[in-house]
């Protein structure tokens, strides 16, 4: 298998990186490297894939079209794509919107675009999210449910992204598949997610913010679930049924929803100190719950996440010390 994996840079695109090197795979890496959170940890991420491994990498802006066709040109025999590479996080795409669009929404396209001309390719997976779900009511949220009504940019641009693969799979037969993540946590985290955010404040003594006064609930689900997910859907392309396209969608979540309170006493707990909590008021953009449906990722791809919170959650403060010395 050569796969080519965008956003390799980035704390999903690294793990799974890291597992299909593991597994003896052929790994082309592309990622900008962008600054929109520290640049150093993406290239911390990088020094750890080019120590071992079929790894190769080549930074460039998927938005590209020429980048992208040299890109491929360059790399002859890609069988499988895991497309990662994303604008991320619900409250920058208030403050900068047309990164969102540009890099989720047109990048998507070329990624495609560039990819649809492969001989040999078998699968292309791309990264959608929770965020899709928006304001729906219903509990727990399921790939059945009627996604039109996000709540942010973010939400708008991933479900962009799934209508955009949707069309590419009917009209030239691509087979793909969506994976939507669940507020995804663990070692080599991201700077800008809950439990990377309050690590760092309750060590430094600052106060941490905590939106809807507390009351919010979050199906966190560990990197190493996640990203057995994406190599058991990785293996499995989707059919052409019947006159339907070669194109599925899973939800990848931990299938718990936790309160947001448990999951900072659990920090607290480990790192062995008190947070100074400032409540506020919900922010625009997010919502008060996430809650996967899981039974067709189970059923069709034999995903059965196993890291509870009790595990997981130190077993990233521990990396987050190691890492900072903290
Ligand atoms: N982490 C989560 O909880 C979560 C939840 C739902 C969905 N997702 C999705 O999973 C994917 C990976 O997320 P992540 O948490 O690893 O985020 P991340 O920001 O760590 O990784 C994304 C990577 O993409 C790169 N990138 C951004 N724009 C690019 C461009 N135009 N060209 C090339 N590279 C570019 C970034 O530099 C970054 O390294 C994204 O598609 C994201 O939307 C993540």
């Amino acid at each position: 298998m050569s796969v080519l994996v965008t956003g390799a840079a980035g704390f999903i695109g690294f793990h799974t990186c890291a597992a299909l090197l593991a597994r003896g795979e052929r790994v082309i890496g592309v990622d900008d490297v962008n600054d929109y959170y520290d640049v150093s940890l993406k290239e911390a991420r990088l020094a750890v894939l080019k120590e071992g491994g079929d790894f190769t990498f080549e930074r460039l802006d998927i938005a590209e079209r020429d980048h992208m066709d040299t890109l491929i040109g360059r790399h002859p025999g890609i069988t499988h794509v895991v497309h990662l590479a994303a604008q991320a996080g619900v409250r920058y795409s208030l403050i900068n919107p047309y990164a969102y669009v540009r890099t989720n929404v047109e990048g998507h396209l070329v990624v495609l675009e560039a990819c649809r001309k492969l001989d040999g390719l078998e699968h292309f997976v791309f990264a959608s999210s929770s965020s899709v779900y928006g304001a729906n009511a219903k509990l727990p949220f399921s790939v059945e449910d009627r996604v039109e009504a996000p709540v942010s940019l973010y939400g708008s641009t991933k479900r962009s992204g799934e209508l955009i693969s949707h069309s590419y799979s009917r009209l030239h037969g691509v087979a793909q598949t969506g994976l939507r993540f669940f507020t995804v946590y663990g070692p080599w985290g991201r700077p800008d997610m809950a439990a990377f955010i309050f690590s760092r404040k309750i060590l430094a003594g600052e106060p941490i913010p905590v939106y809807n006064n507390g009351d919010m609930r979050r199906d966190f689900t560990y990197i190493d679930d996640i990203v057995a997910g994406i190599l058991a859907c990785l293996d499995r392309p989707p059919p052409a049924d019947a006159g339907a396209p070669p194109f599925r969608l899973y939800n990848l979540g931990n299938n718990k929803g936790e309160r947001l309170m448990d999951f900072i006493a659990l920090i607290e707990k480990t790192l062995g100190r008190k947070a100074e909590v400032e409540l506020l008021p919900m922010q625009p953009g997010d919502v008060k719950e996430t809650y996967a449906d899981i039974s067709s990722s189970q059923r069709d791809l034999g995903f059965h996440p196993a890291v509870t919170i009790d595990e997981g959650v130190p077993r990233f403060i521990e990396w987050y010390r190691e890492y900072y010395g903290a």
